[in-house]
């Protein structure tokens, strides 16, 4: 069986669009999101919001005050929605469709990168998302930040049977063939119609990812932990983990 390709990715969130677009229209920040950006953000910084989807932390963003920002995404229905929510707006914001694993920007332009709400993970295989990160090093500024999200598949107990029983089928190999390593899933979510794609990993993966990508680690901490989320926010989103890393000059 053919494994998961980036296709795969595009559909599923294409399948989503308007369920993004509401978030962006009725939501915005979450107020984990919103402390993180106030804490490390400066208003002069330049801004790479990768994975914005309709923009939603784009236009949040920007109504802050971090107006030196781009937003970039891989799924053009995504991009053509957060354009459609520009011009309800009448912003000027700027949005490309872009693939993280090779972006258009040259070394050293960004103070600051963003992939919210787990997009990093939806990229299937390891090797291939450790491309974007190699590829956030490269047009991060010296001392630049990576800021993003990850699930987390050692801190949610109702999933701890799960990844059990997981990892005794890929120890015999009976694991779906369409996957590529142990944390990777095919599932529902609260977001798309189609079934999505997802690396869930542990604390220690993503550690060792952004290490060996040239990173150190600022802070780590699980959303739910140090905020309590609205209602809306909690129905769209499910827990994940907070990671602010810099780029080690
Ligand atoms: C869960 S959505 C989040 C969208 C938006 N950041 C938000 O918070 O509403 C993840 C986004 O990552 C994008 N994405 C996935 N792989 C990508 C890649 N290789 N390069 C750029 N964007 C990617 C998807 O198209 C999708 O819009």
């Amino acid at each position: 069986m053919k494994k998961i390709q980036e296709d795969f990715v595009i559909a599923q969130y294409q399948s989503g669009i308007e369920n993004y677009a509401a978030f962006t229209r009725e939501v915005g920040l979450w107020a984990s999101e919103e402390h993180v950006f106030h804490k490390y953000l400066k208003a002069s910084d330049h801004i790479l919001d990768l994975g914005c989807g309709t923009g939603r932390t784009t236009f949040s963003l920007f109504d802050l005050g971090y107006t030196s920002i781009i937003g970039v995404d891989l799924t053009p229905e995504m991009i053509a929605a957060a354009e459609q929510i520009k011009a309800e707006r009448d912003s000027n914001l700027t949005f490309q469709v872009g693939n993280a694993k090779a972006l258009s920007f040259a070394n050293a332009v960004f103070d600051v990168v963003i992939f919210s709400f787990n997009g990093l993970m939806s990229i299937p295989d390891s090797a291939e998302r450790f491309k974007a990160v190699q590829e956030i090093y490269r047009v991060l500024k010296e001392d630049g930040l990576f800021i993003f999200t990850t699930h987390d598949r050692e801190q949610d107990e109702n999933y701890f049977n799960f990844w059990r029983e997981e990892k005794a089928r890929w120890e015999k190999g009976v694991q779906s063939q369409e996957l590529y390593e142990f944390g990777d899933i095919i599932a529902t979510s609260k977001n798309e119609e189609r079934p999505i794609f997802i690396h869930i990993p542990n604390q220690k993966e993503v550690q060792d990812f952004l290490e060996r990508g040239g990173f150190s680690i600022l802070e780590t901490f699980y959303r739910n932990e140090k905020f309590e989320e609205s209602v809306q926010v909690k129905e769209k989103s499910g827990e994940c983990r907070f990671w602010v890393a810099r780029k080690n000059s």
